[in-house]
């Protein structure tokens, strides 16, 4: 079956007065239709650029150097600014990685909601609203014939991510973006929204690109896997084999500072201070030559002085590492 969504050889840089920082340089993957696919990485190390690329939506000094990105069969790239308008929002979503800065304070959810709908869809004003307050149930809002009139300042912060949620899918997209998705949320609501987007996925049949720093997340929410490091992917399979066999010592390190069930149990608050990677990502306008990875790296020999091959470590598993 033909890919949903194809990125291929994908540059995105800006160009700065101190150079050219090459946020997303040269990564390819694919997701099927009704598939997820986690794009996993520490910040900065270019996933809402990739997804702002693949909604076209990168500005000056940014712009996207090369690569095609093909959804549906069309290259998003060479479409004309009209054909993007109509994709966006209408076959691709995205929820935003800020929920406060989404969502605008002077209009009501429902404004919100319809207003999207209005754009993309041939509807009346009433449909339209019966179809929100649909969408608000859809998205577990209690009281959402109330609740639409509502302005986004009296939700709570996991009330509005279920509305961006529900503005996102107000068009039936065939893939939703979701970019750090609950972040900005505590545990138990971060879980509750996970599982309203997995629930929607199944009842859709929507593919999902679900961006996140977190391993854990990915581990429990989707099929395939892409680990970036600074711009470039590092490692990409199944979700299976990249947690039981992670072939890049960068994913290693990023497994490891996962905290175990039994540790999440006994002390929450332990959560990211467990055998965090030594060091920082390097600077984009600053990165080492040959690996990128080689200033973090325990395994680190002379030869990674020369950039590794992107190899297939067995089939549909791909890791960047001489070490392998
Ligand atoms: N408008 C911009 N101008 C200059 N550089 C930018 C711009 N937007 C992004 N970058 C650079 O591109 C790199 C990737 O940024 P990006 O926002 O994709 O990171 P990220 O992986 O989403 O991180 P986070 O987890 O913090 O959201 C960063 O180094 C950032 O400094
Ligand atoms: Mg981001």
């Amino acid at each position: 079956m033909e890919n949903l969504l194809d990125v291929k050889n994908l540059k995105t840089y800006f160009n700065l007065s101190a150079g050219i920082a090459k946020a997303v340089d040269d990564i390819s993957f694919s997701i099927k239709r009704g598939d997820s696919f986690g794009l996993v990485g520490e910040s900065g190390c270019g996933k809402s650029v990739t997804a702002l690329s693949i909604m076209r939506l990168i500005q000056p000094p940014g712009e996207i150097a090369g690569g095609e990105i093909v959804f549906n069969g069309k290259d998003i790239l060479r479409s004309s600014d009209e054909e993007i308008r109509n994709i966006r929002g209408d076959k691709i979503s995205m929820i935003f990685q800020e929920p406060m800065t989404s969502l605008n304070p002077v209009f009501t959810v429902g404004d919100q909601i319809t207003e999207a709908m209005r754009v993309h869809l041939d509807i009346s004003k009433k449909e339209a609203y019966d179809r929100a307050v649909d969408m608000l149930r859809l998205v577990g809002i209690p009281a959402a014939k109330r609740r639409i009139n509502d302005y986004p300042n009296q939700l709570s912060g996991g009330m509005r991510q279920r509305v961006m949620i529900a503005i996102a899918l107000s068009c039936s997209p065939s893939l939703l973006i979701a970019d750090e998705p609950t972040t900005a949320l505590d545990v138990t609501i971060e879980a509750q929204i996970l599982e309203l987007i997995n629930d929607l996925k199944q009842k859709l049949g929507m593919a999902v690109l679900l961006i996140t720093h977190d391993l854990g997340i990915v581990a429990e929410n989707t099929d395939n896997v892409a680990v970036m490091y600074a711009g470039k992917i590092v490692e990409y399979s199944t979700v299976r084999k990249v947690l039981s066999t992670p072939r890049h010592p960068y994913t290693t390190g990023l497994l490891q500072s996962l905290p175990s069930i039994s540790d999440a149990e006994h002390d929450e608050k332990k959560k990211g201070r467990l055998n965090a990677i030594a060091g920082v990502v390097p600077h984009l306008l600053n990165l080492p030559g040959g690996c990128l990875f080689k200033t973090r790296c325990p395994l680190k020999k002379k030869i990674c002085d020369d950039p590794p091959p992107f190899k297939e470590v067995e089939a549909g598993h791909y890791a960047r590492c001489w070490m392998v």
